[in-house]
């Protein structure tokens, strides 16, 4: 019988991992829906969401779900933490994919702060040159400092815009290189970078570009996750899921009450 993984996505990993399992098991990816055109996936998607981990459980024992893999953004700290919590009430077991972030490196002005909020306060009272990097999600608790210029750039627009005076918008999506990075740094003579350690290449271009170019970065820390079994890459969760095949994953069917 072919077996049923869930894969929770969002993320280019995501998609990625879904692409390498399809092979040897039926594999669904689920999307919370927040982007109006996402990329095509390749497998079967579901989108929006669950209705909390009492849903999340319920769809994993409708469906018949024999592995749940947690490949969201870590910034999505909600879905991760009802993924962990409905793996534990439906007996589904759960591998997460976990990017790890960035670390600094000499020649790095990092600020880290813990939230978005925190990291509008960070900029400080008098008016700065900034560019958000950041989801249209995050950017309103910027409307709090509306004394900065603000570059804003994200996947989808930012509707309604900020209630600031002073904003530009730019709509792209990764990956970014370096030189391109630094090239939009010193048109719009940003100051200031703000950012998510989201890890991994395809977002860096910025980080190494604030640094060749001394900019400050006001980084928003990881917030914290379920602690659940995880690899770093798509290769090492792909290479688990092999390596143990997925039966290791699903416990005997009489402890599941099937
Ligand atoms: N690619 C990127 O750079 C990037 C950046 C940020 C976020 N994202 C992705 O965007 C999605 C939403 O992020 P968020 O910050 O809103 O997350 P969040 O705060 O952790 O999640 C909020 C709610 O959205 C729903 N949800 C989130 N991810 C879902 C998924 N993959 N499938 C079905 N429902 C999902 C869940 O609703 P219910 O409680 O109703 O189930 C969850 O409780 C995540 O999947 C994340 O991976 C991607």
């Amino acid at each position: 019988m072919t077996h049923r993984i869930l894969i929770l996505g969002g993320t280019t990993e995501a998609r990625q991992l879904a692409g390498k399992l399809a092979a040897r098991a039926s594999v669904t990816l689920s999307l919370a829906g927040r982007t109006e055109s996402p990329v095509e996936q390749g497998v079967p998607v579901r989108t929006g969401g669950f209705g909390g981990a009492d849903g999340l459980a319920a769809y994993l024992r409708e469906m018949r779900v024999d592995l749940m893999i947690d490949a969201t953004h870590p910034y999505a700290a909600q879905i991760s933490a009802n993924a962990a919590q409905a793996a534990r009430a439906s007996g589904v077991p759960i591998l997460a994919l976990r990017r790890p972030g960035w670390e600094p490196v000499e020649g790095d002005r990092w600020t880290l702060v813990d939230t978005f909020g925190d990291a509008a306060q960070a900029l400080g009272p008098a008016p700065r040159r900034v560019f958000l990097a950041l989801g249209r999600q995050e950017v309103a608790v910027f409307e709090a400092a509306p004394q900065h210029h603000y570059l804003i750039r994200s996947v989808d627009p930012v509707e309604p815009t900020l209630a600031v005076p002073d904003a530009e918008y730019l709509s792209a999506r990764g990956p970014f290189r370096e030189p391109d990075e630094r090239a939009l740094l010193e048109k719009h003579r940003i100051e200031v970078v703000v950012s998510k350690n989201s890890g991994g290449a395809a977002t860096y271009g910025k980080i190494a570009a604030a640094r060749a170019l001394g900019l400050v970065v006001v980084m928003v820390r990881r917030p914290d996750l379920p602690d659940v079994p995880s690899a770093e890459t798509v290769e090492a969760l792909a290479a688990i899921v092999d390596q143990f095949g997925v039966d290791h994953f699903v416990e005997p069917a009489a402890e599941r009450g099937v």
